[in-house]
């Protein structure tokens, strides 16, 4: 734990570390290497997948009557469009995941046991794509107003309550879990406060490794030269599960959560780690909707809490709810291309700790520890 506070590297590189999880017999390492190597795989055969993809498509293009083919002249030179694509695409994934290998400080994940064996599936295929998304929403141009609608509400609460006339913004700390690929947190740092990503999926971290402390220059992404942190800037990330890494009373300012919530087995448990980890009138400025990540999938714990369920919830930690817009339309990794869109009516709050351990006429909470959530314990733990 001791060593997660790392500050920046003098050419503000960011640490990368590794947070170990408590349990650890030979058997946890080796699915957790497992694990590692089977991000890695799919990294690396994207761009087959998608050439595979793209063959059947035009297989089943070639395979129309003549006739039907002669009315679709666009089709195949689309279809060449998609691979051109998929080949830049694998370009940047290739070179993520060559950062990535020995990116952690403190871990290594050794050799793959069998070099041959493709471990990754269609459901990191998946996983993959959604990344590419994410790279639109925190560092392209395109993203823009995604960041404006779902970061500025965040970025904007913070300044109001800490500003930097009344306070010493260099010595205020804010914790962003589930920092996706960094944007928020480093917006956040290079506003002057003391900021910390923390974020537990390997495709995420091995993306936002590459995008902070490896791209040279301004590209379509990411658009904003990431390094371009003031030479002061206190910025760093820490992977590892939010409720196990975090442990350490009374320590951070802030804490700003942005469409993370709902990422919970038990959402009870993420609010009981804030509530623990927030300094006495510290704060907890939370953004998103409540779209229970781990919603029918079978052998998962998922408690889906209504808005209600959770804010009285919050309340009776003791939080005060200082502000509360329950209608703050956003969107998620848009693409405003298709014909699918989707758009999030997200609750925002800010929950302040108070200074006095003292509420509800109670001096201390009062309240039995939160069911401790069965975190998965197979090969998935950190997607
Ligand atoms: C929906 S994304 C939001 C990312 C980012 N905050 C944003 O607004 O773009 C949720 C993120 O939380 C991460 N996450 C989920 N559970 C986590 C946990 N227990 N600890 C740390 N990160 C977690 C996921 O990997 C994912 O990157």
């Amino acid at each position: 734990m001791a060593e997660k506070t790392e500050k920046c590297l003098p050419e503000n590189e960011q640490f990368f570390h590794k947070e170990r999880i408590k349990y650890s017999p030979e058997e946890e390492a080796r699915l957790e290497r497992e694990h590692f190597w089977r991000i890695v795989d799919a990294f690396r055969y994207y761009r087959i997948h998608v050439q595979e993809m793209v063959k059947r498509a035009e297989r089943q293009f070639l395979s129309l009557p003549k006739e039907h083919q002669a009315l679709l002249p666009g089709v195949m030179t689309n279809l060449t469009r998609v691979s051109e694509c998929a080949n830049s695409n694998d370009e940047v994934l290739q070179a993520i995941v060559n950062n990535s290998i020995h990116m952690f400080e403190n871990i290594e994940y050794g050799d793959r046991e069998d070099p041959r064996r493709c471990l990754s599936s269609t459901f990191d295929m998946d996983k993959l794509k959604s990344t590419i998304k994410q790279f639109v929403r925190d560092w392209s141009e395109t993203g823009q107003a995604e960041r404006d609608s779902c970061y500025q509400p965040i970025i904007q609460e913070i300044q109001r309550l800490f500003p930097s006339d009344r306070y010493d913004v260099s010595t205020v700390t804010v914790l962003v879990p589930g920092a996706g690929l960094g944007r928020l947190a480093w917006e956040i740092a290079r506003l002057g406060y003391i900021c910390q990503g923390n974020e537990w999926s390997f495709y995420m971290l091995f993306s936002s490794n590459f995008v902070l402390n490896r791209c040279e220059k301004s590209h379509p992404i990411p658009r904003r030269k990431p390094q371009s942190l003031p030479p002061s800037s206190d910025f760093s990330m820490v992977a590892g599960d939010f409720a196990e890494v975090y442990t350490e009373p009374d320590s951070w300012d802030c804490v700003a959560t942005c469409f993370f919530i709902d990422t919970a087995h038990n959402v009870i448990e993420y609010i009981e780690t804030i509530w623990k980890i927030l300094k006495p009138g510290g704060v907890w400025i939370n953004l998103g909707p409540l779209l229970y990540h781990f919603e029918n999938m079978a052998n998962e714990l998922s408690v889906e809490l209504s808005y209600e369920d959770i804010k009285a919830a919050i309340v009776k930690f003791g939080f005060q709810i200082e502000v509360e817009n329950e209608s703050v339309p956003t969107t998620y990794t848009e693409n405003d291309r298709s014909m699918l869109l989707y758009v999030y009516d997200c609750v925002f709050f800010v929950a302040r700790k108070p200074e006095e351990k003292q509420y509800n006429g109670l001096t201390e909470p009062g309240l039995p520890p939160a069911a401790k959530s069965a975190r998965r314990e197979d090969i998935d733990q950190l997607t």
